[in-house]
């Protein structure tokens, strides 16, 4: 694999009225071609404008951008056009031209480049039905849903035959129902024509669905970043832990960890299970194994990435020593820790 992007020691500091905003510190990370790459963090962690420094629209303070071997972050006139011609970018908010049908708007980029109008003709009727609004060409942004909107965007963003699709908070404004939608779309523009997706979200639900790798940001910097299955079964950062159990309901928060003590007075476990293969029962073996009962009082699991993850927590009744003896053999098998009753 190679890589499309590569941030190298990229910073930016705004200057807003004599204040100095970092707005991103020293970011290095690299996107491989033909991947999805998710940027998730808090609003004002600096995702859009590390996103922005891809196409130049904001230049680093400090550091620089690599795209396809090309310093964007340095290109000037003729050069950057070229390379922006290269780059596709969809937005929370369409930016459509209002006064322009949907033809219209695909055709644009096109128009731009200069590309023969015959050629233009094809490859809009091309893009409308891969985005599935050929019905749709003669109609105008305002008599189009959020869906079909954003449809239309990425129609738009794709005339060019981009090698990268930049996404900035692209369903954000879209119900879930939508969101699904347009990411299945971004899905199979990946898929069907080996463009690099690097998308920026505050929703991690949008990096499970859809992303390979993920990147944390906080304050400006990269606080983690991995495999979407790493980062969700084992994420090191407390703000990624806080995205993380945004979505997933794996582990009790405080207060549901008290009323579990109240209520439950075995022997209490969580169980870490990572990689399990799903028609492995090793719990009710290790439960026959030893004569315990395992109660399971919170938890879940999740498939990611075609493997499971997740944590369980689990009252053990028995004798001490058998409950004893099913706890070392849990551990072999999978994580655990224990829940002491304080
Ligand atoms: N053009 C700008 N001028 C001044 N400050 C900016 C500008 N763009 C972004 N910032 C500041 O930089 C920080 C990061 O912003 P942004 O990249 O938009 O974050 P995110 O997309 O993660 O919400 C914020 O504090 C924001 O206010
Ligand atoms: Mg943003």
């Amino acid at each position: 694999m190679s890589t499309a992007i590569s941030f190298e020691g990229v910073s930016k500091t705004f200057e807003v009225k004599g204040r100095r905003v970092d707005a991103l510190r020293d970011v290095q990370l690299e996107v491989e071609r033909g991947t999805v790459f998710g940027l998730v963090g808090y609003s004002g962690a600096g995702k859009s404008t590390l996103l922005r420094t891809v196409n130049a629209l904001e230049r680093p303070t400090a550091g620089r951008v690599v795209v396809d071997g090309a310093v964007v972050s340095e290109l000037q006139g003729a050069a950057l056009s070229r390379a922006r011609q290269r780059i596709g970018m969809i937005f929370q908010q369409f930016n459509l031209l209002q006064s322009r049908n949907v033809y219209r708007n695909v055709a644009y980029p096109l128009a731009l480049a200069g590309v023969p109008k015959a050629e233009i003709v094809d490859r809009v009727e091309e893009l409308l039905e891969f985005v599935g609004l050929t019905d749709k060409a003669l109609s105008y942004p305002a008599q189009l849903s959020g869906g079909q909107k954003q449809r239309v965007g990425i129609a738009r963003a794709l005339a060019t035959r981009p090698d990268i699709l930049l996404s900035d908070e692209a369903t954000s404004a879209l119900d879930p129902q939508t969101t699904g939608e347009v990411l299945d779309l971004l899905r199979r523009a990946n898929a069907e024509y080996g463009v690099t997706i690097l998308l920026v979200t505050h929703e991690m639900d949008v990096i499970r669905e859809i992303a390979d790798r993920v990147a944390v940001m906080q304050d400006g910097q990269v606080v983690e970043t991995g495999s979407v299955y790493d980062v969700f079964s084992a994420p090191l950062a407390a703000t990624t832990q806080r995205f993380v159990s945004s979505v997933l309901h794996h582990v009790p928060g405080a207060d549901a960890l008290e009323r579990i003590k109240r209520v439950h007075h075995g022997r209490l476990v969580q169980i870490h299970v990572e990689n399990r293969e799903s028609n492995d029962p090793f719990l009710s073996r290790i439960a026959r194994r030893h004569d315990v009962d395992f109660n399971v009082v919170y938890g879940g699991v999740s498939e990611l990435q075609s493997r499971l993850f997740g944590t369980l927590t689990v009252e053990l009744l028995g004798d001490d020593l058998d409950v004893e003896a099913a706890i070392r053999d849990i551990r072999e098998a999978t994580g655990v820790s224990e829940l002491t009753h304080a």
